[in-house]
């Protein structure tokens, strides 16, 4: 039963939808498991540059199947205006099915979420400002609205009533915000209901019933490990857990069908929002990676903040999620260094620390301790095979695997389909190809 996981090992933004894009070619299904229209996945094919939000990037492969899992918070609005710009681009979406689990953003959660950010005066997260945060407090509170209930029009008009209500109530008292207009939301979220009905239904047996066959699903997790609930810089975070874990919570499937966990890892670290981010570079080097690497937010065109690989961090995110394999993308963005840098430990009050403290303001203390190494300064995007890359390219990979713990098995060299490299006969796009 061979499910393979793809999940970001870093803050998000790792080239997630790019992978998943082209192993999707050879799967049956893939599986978006976690978060909502916080994500931006990026994918560049030959018909052109695809931002997906909420729909699974194997939407691109006319064969492969695509599931919105119950682990997703999804806002309907943006998936039929996602939905619309794909069918704009000449991609249909009938191969797409939405679990009737999966909870529904609604607009207050974008009012909460913006109003508690407002008050964060100081210590702000930096969200996405989607409502994703608020989204799931409703979920583990009891308070959420699944999609199974968005597409019955009696549930909608007396449920969301009841919710439109207390939450106006809430956005007074607490934030002396706007009050919504509750018949204008559920007139928006019945039609809305009406257009995704035909997309809705019991997904976990598809699932099932595909792993059961021996078909490839892929796991596409959004955000990055280093943004988990659980094991991320709280509070500093998403709220959901973008981890092998929470892909198979969010996707439904049981832990002992996963064959592999891919962790998507870039050559270097970017992070938006605030939070620690030790390897943090403020210099012109910083600013060069920014604008080799094009790192400016697929979801909210916000600068990404730029730095070093971080190895005690991969460390962490190796060890808690069983990776087997690591891709490393946006290996191109450092042909223009001379020398290049990798975190290998921390120092903090004194100590060496080779793991990320869980106290977060003892995180955002720490200095980094470096190891360098020379660049290759040449240019490596049209390399298709390990034999087309220099000697110190294979060394930089080779020395980051080391530091790690698991074996880096494909590298990105640019952001089209085919820019992605095999540097072993065992890698996940030899792999799923045979199956
Ligand atoms: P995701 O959220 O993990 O899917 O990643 P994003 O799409 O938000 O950000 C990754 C960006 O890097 C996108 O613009 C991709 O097109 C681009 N990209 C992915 N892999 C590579 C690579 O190997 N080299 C370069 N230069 N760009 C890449
Ligand atoms: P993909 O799937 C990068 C960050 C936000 C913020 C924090 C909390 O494209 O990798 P939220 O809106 O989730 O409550 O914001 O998480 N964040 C991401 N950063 N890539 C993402 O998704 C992200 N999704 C959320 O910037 O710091
Ligand atoms: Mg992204």
């Amino acid at each position: 039963m061979p499910a393979t996981i793809i999940m970001g090992g870093q803050w998000g933004d790792e080239g997630k939808g790019k992978l998943t894009d082209a192993l999707a070619g050879r799967a049956k299904m893939v599986v978006r498991a976690n978060g909502g229209a916080n994500a931006g996945h990026t994918v560049q094919t030959e018909r052109g540059t695809f931002k997906m939000h909420l729909v699974p990037s194997g939407i691109l492969n006319p064969d492969c199947e695509c599931v919105i899992g119950a682990g997703v918070v999804l806002d309907p609005v943006s998936l039929l205006t996602e939905l619309d710009g794909l069918r704009g681009q000449g991609i249909g979406a009938d191969r797409l099915r939405i679990s009737a689990r999966a909870h529904v953003v609604l607009p207050y959660h974008a009012a909460f979420d913006r109003a508690q950010e407002d008050r964060l005066e100081g210590s702000k997260i930096g969200t996405t400002l989607r409502g994703i945060g608020p989204a799931y407090s409703d979920k583990a509170a009891r308070l959420g609205l699944r999609v199974a209930d968005l597409i019955d029009p009696g549930v909608v008009a007396t449920r969301l009533r009841q919710l439109i209500d207390l939450k106006n109530r809430q956005l007074e008292l607490l934030y002396d915000a706007p009050t919504l207009d509750a018949d204008a939301i559920i007139e928006t979220y019945r039609e809305a209901g009406e257009r995704l009905r035909t997309y809705v239904c019991e997904t976990e047996p598809l699932v099932y019933d595909a792993l059961s066959q021996g078909q490839q699903v892929l796991v596409e997790c959004a955000q990055g490990a280093m943004l988990d609930i659980d094991y991320g810089t709280y509070p500093f975070v998403t709220s959901s857990s973008p981890s092998a874990a929470g892909a198979c919570q969010g996707a439904g499937i049981a832990p002992r069908f996963v064959e592999r966990v891919i962790a998507v890892f870039k050559a270097y670290s970017t992070r938006v929002g605030s939070g620690p981010f030790p390897t943090e570079l403020h210099d012109e080097t910083g600013q060069l990676i920014r604008e080799r690497g094009r790192e400016y937010g697929t979801t909210t065109g916000r600068p990404r903040r730029t730095g070093w690989f971080d190895a005690v961090a991969a460390r962490h995110v190796v060890r808690l999620n069983g990776v087997t394999e690591i891709t490393m993308t946006l290996l191109d963005v450092l042909d223009a260094l001379e020398e290049i840098h990798v975190c290998t430990n921390y120092t903090s009050d004194g100590e060496t620390l080779d793991l990320i403290p869980a106290n977060t303001e003892r995180l955002s203390r720490v200095s980094p301790q470096y190891e360098r190494r020379s660049g290759w300064m040449s240019d490596i995007t049209r390399a298709r095979s390990s034999a087309d890359l220099p000697e110190r390219a294979l060394e930089y990979v080779r020395f980051v695997e080391g530091l790690v713990g698991a074996p880096i098995s494909m590298v990105g060299v640019g952001p089209a389909r085919d820019q992605l490299v095999s540097l072993s006969a065992d890698a996940a796009i030899n792999a799923v190809a045979a199956a």
